[in-house]
C-alpha cells in the first residue's frame, strides 16, 4: 500500500469552483459542477466515482482541453500558483507535457498507428525542447524506457505490434518525457487484464518514486486505488462528496456513497454480500435542489432536499459533504458505517 507519512506542505495544483458543462439541445449537462481540491507535492490523489460522474471531464477541464459542445463555465486551476485559466494558448501549450501531463482515458488506443514508437516520443520531446541533438534525444529515450521497463527494441515498433500493457507503458513514457510536476492518469489500467494491470500500476509507482511527481489517478476500481493512492476524492454526479486520506476513507467512510463504493469491492477474506446502490442518478441536466445524492441515499432527510450540505471535517483531513455529520447538540456524529450495517 502506498504510504504517505507526515502531512505534505506544498500545494502543487489547486482547483477551485471548477464547472464544466456540455451544451445539448435539451439543456446543459452539468458534468463538473463546482469541484474544489488541492494536490500536494509528491502525493497521489485518487479521483473515483461511477461511470459518467465527470472524472474525465474534470481532467480535461484542469488541462484546458475541453472542446465544444463542452465549455468551462467557471473556476481556477492553479499550477504552482499560476492560474491556467488565465493563460494564452501558447502559455498553456508550453506547460502541457512539461509541467502538467495527461494520460487520457483510452490513451493506448490513440497512439498513431502509422508512426514508430520512438518517433511518437521524439515528437513530444522536440516540440518542447526545440532543436535538440539526436544523441541527447536517444539518451533520453533510453532513460525513459528503462524507467517504464520497456526493452529498447520496442522503440522501432509500431503500436499494433505491442501488447496492451506495453502500449500503456509507452503512454507513461510519453507522459514523463519532460519530467512534469503533475501527471493526470485517467483510467490508465482499465482496458488491461488484472495481472497486467498490476504490472502497469507498479510502473506508475516506480515512476512516481523516481521522479517525485504528483499524480491524480482517475478510476473506479477501489481495490486498485487502495494499493496506490495517498488520498481519495469521491465524485458523484459532477461533485466531490468526500475527500480523505486513504486509510480514513476505508476505515470510516463518511459519505453514504463512499460507503457503498467500498462495499462494492469483493473481498477474499470475508464472505459478504455485495451491496448494490439502489436507484438511478438524476438527469445530469437537471440536478435536484439540495444534496446531489438524495435520490439514492438510504439516509435521506428533509433538509437534504432543500440545501446542499457543506463539507464537515470528521477526522483529520477527512471532509464529507453530508448532513449526517452535522454536529448535534452534544457534538456527536452519526457513524455511517454502523448505520449502513443496520440498514
Ligand atoms: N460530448 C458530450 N456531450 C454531452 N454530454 C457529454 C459529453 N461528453 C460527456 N458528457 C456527459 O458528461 C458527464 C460526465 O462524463 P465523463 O466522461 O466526464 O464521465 P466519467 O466519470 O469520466 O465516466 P467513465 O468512468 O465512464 O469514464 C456524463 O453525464 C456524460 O454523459
Ligand atoms: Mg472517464
Amino acid at each position: 500500500m502506498a504510504s504517505f507519512t507526515g502531512k505534505p506542505k506544498n500545494v502543487v495544483l489547486e482547483v477551485k469552483d471548477l464547472k464544466v458543462y456540455y451544451e445539448t439541445p435539451k439543456g446543459d449537462v452539468l458534468a463538473v459542477n463546482s469541484i474544489d481540491f488541492k494536490l500536494y507535492e509528491g502525493e497521489i490523489l485518487g479521483l473515483v466515482g461511477e461511470s459518467g460522474c465527470g472524472k474525465s471531464t474534470a481532467a480535461m477541464g484542469i488541462l484546458q482541453l475541453v472542446t465544444p459542445p463542452g465549455r468551462i463555465v467557471s473556476g481556477e486551476v492553479r499550477l504552482l500558483g499560476q492560474n491556467l485559466l488565465e493563460m494564452t494558448d501558447l502559455e498553456l501549450r508550453k506547460r502541457r507535457w512539461s509541467e502538467l501531463s495527461l494520460i487520457p482515458q483510452g490513451a493506448m488506443n490513440s497512439l498513431n498507428p502509422t508512426m514508430r514508437i520512438k518517433d511518437q516520443i521524439y515528437d513530444v520531446i522536440r516540440t518542447h525542447l526545440g532543436r535538440t541533438s539526436k544523441d541527447k534525444i536517444e539518451h533520453r529515450l533510453a532513460q525513459l524506457f528503462e524507467m517504464v521497463g520497456l526493452p529498447m527494441r520496442v522503440a522501432q515498433m509500431y503500436p499494433h505490434e505491442l501488447s496492451g500493457g506495453m502500449k500503456q507503458r509507452v503512454c507513461i513514457a510519453m507522459a514523463i518525457a519532460l519530467t512534469p510536476t503533475v501527471i493526470i492518469a485517467d483510467e490508465f489500467t482499465s482496458a488491461l487484464d488484472v495481472v497486467v494491470q498490476r504490472v502497469v500500476a507498479q510502473t506508475m509507482l516506480k515512476v512516481k518514486r523516481l521522479l517525485g511527481v504528483s499524480m491524480i489517478m482517475i478510476g473506479h476500481d477501489m481495490g486498485l486505488m487502495a494499493q496506490m493512492v495517498d488520498r481519495i476524492a469521491v465524485m458523484y454526479a459532477g461533485k466531490i462528496v468526500e475527500i480523505a486520506p486513504l486509510h480514513s476513507l476505508f476505515a470510516q467512510p463518511g459519505h453514504p456513497y463512499s460507503r457503498l463504493l467500498i462495499d462494492a469491492v469483493p473481498s477474499l477474506k470475508e464472505r459478504k454480500p455485495l451491496r448494490v446502490t439502489e436507484g438511478i442518478t438524476h438527469d445530469p441536466r437537471n440536478p435536484p435542489p439540495g444534496c446531489i445524492f438524495q435520490l439514492r441515499c438510504p439516509f435521506v432527510m428533509d433538509r437534504c432536499r432543500i440545501q446542499s450540505p457543506p463539507f464537515y471535517e470528521i477526522s483529520p483531513d477527512q471532509q464529507v459533504a453530508c448532513y449526517l455529520h452535522q454536529p448535534t447538540e452534544n457534538g456527536s456524529l452519526i457513524d455511517v458505517t454502523a448505520a449502513a450495517r443496520n440498514s
